[in-house]
């Protein structure tokens, strides 16, 4: 059996973890050859393609990044791309395509799925909002990063009797914000789930000076928008629309300064939550995933996802994958109002 992989969309800490877990298991157990395509979804169009071998992917298990590097390429969108991906897996003798990526590589792995190319799916996103899986490789990473660097604003803050707005990634969800916002201990979290009233982050922050807190840490999601009605938001608010990284933290750290008179600044860690080695948890969740991939293509369980449910590793139908965001867990989200100003 010939096993082909692409990584696609945004890349995150743990892919490299995923693609040795597959090649280990798929070439060392079952004896299938594996072929990386290269950037995404492009490369099965342009056949572009390399060999990958347990030789060939030693040592990269803790590196970030993709070896087969990736795109936002989306062959569903592109005329006579379909028939390419179609053509090149009948071409290279592509038994089963496993295909690494979030909602957007993922929608485009049920449309090609359609055309009868066997797939398996697994989830990867830092923003943590595939459906289906109780976690997507690259957002513990994601986390861990953000927290670190919401421990060192809160120092700075403290010296300089400052508010300090930190911009997380989470475009639909707010995942990162909530979970590194609890472990980072912000005052306030702003998320995209719950849009935010100005009048309202100004006053809790307002009454946290008035009780002797000389500083604060707002943590906000580059995808949180103000409620309707309040302030204008800092761009489209169109979800497909790519975001203006810094956009709306600036607009938040103006509002808070202008309307307490805090000194404020904002920290936006854009693509640093993206990159560098993966967590122990992500090397772990990478390298499941792919083993799981590997038995699933060996099995012939095609049409499928690998997720996480429960603790454990389980195919699911690949269908499950799209149809918007994972929205952030109720209680998550209630833990942050609870700890928070
Ligand atoms: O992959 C998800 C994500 O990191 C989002 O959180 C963010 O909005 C987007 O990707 C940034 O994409 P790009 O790297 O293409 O600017």
């Amino acid at each position: 059996m010939r096993i082909g992989v692409l990584t696609g969309g945004g890349d995150c800490p743990g892919l490299n973890a995923v693609i040795r877990g597959l090649v280990v298991r798929a070439e060392g157990h079952h004896g299938h050859a594996v072929v990386g395509f290269r950037h995404g979804w492009r490369g099965v169009v342009e056949s572009d393609e390399v060999d990958l071998t347990i030789a060939s992917t030693h040592g990269i298990l803790h590196q970030g990044g993709t070896i087969l590097g990736t795109s936002r390429y989306h062959p569903d969108e592109v005329p006579g791309a379909l028939d390419a991906v179609v053509d090149t897996v009948r071409r290279d003798r592509i038994d089963v395509l496993v295909v690494i990526g979030g909602d957007g590589t993922l929608g485009a792995a049920v449309r090609v799925h359609e055309t009868g190319v066997p797939i398996v799916g697994i989830p990867k996103t830092i923003d943590n909002d595939v459906r289906a899986t109780a976690a997507s490789v690259g957002f513990d990473t994601a986390v861990a990063i953000a927290t670190e660097a919401i421990d060192r604003v809160h120092t700075t803050a403290e010296s300089h009797d400052r508010v300090m707005v930190v911009e997380v990634m989470g475009h639909r969800a707010g995942w990162i914000a909530a979970s590194a916002g609890i472990a980072g201990g912000a005052h306030l979290i702003l998320v995209p789930e719950e849009p935010f009233d100005i009048d309202d982050v100004c006053g809790r922050l307002a009454h946290r000076h008035r009780r002797g807190a000389t500083s604060s840490v707002v943590v906000v999601a580059e995808g949180a928008v103000p409620r309707l009605g309040t302030i204008a938001p800092p761009a489209s608010e169109d979800p497909d629309e790519p975001i203006v990284a810094g956009a709306i933290g600036e607009l938040v750290r103006r509002e808070i300064e202008a309307r307490t008179g805090f000194d404020a600044r904002v920290v936006v860690l854009g693509h640093t939550q993206r990159g560098g080695p993966p967590t122990a948890a992500d090397r772990v969740l990478g390298s499941r995933l792919g083993i799981a991939a590997a038995d699933a293509a060996h099995e012939g369980d095609t049409g499928t996802l690998v997720v996480l449910r429960d603790g454990t590793i389980v195919p699911v139908p690949l269908a499950e994958a799209v149809g918007g965001p994972r929205l952030l867990d109720r209680s998550l989200l209630e833990a942050a109002r609870i700890l928070t100003a």
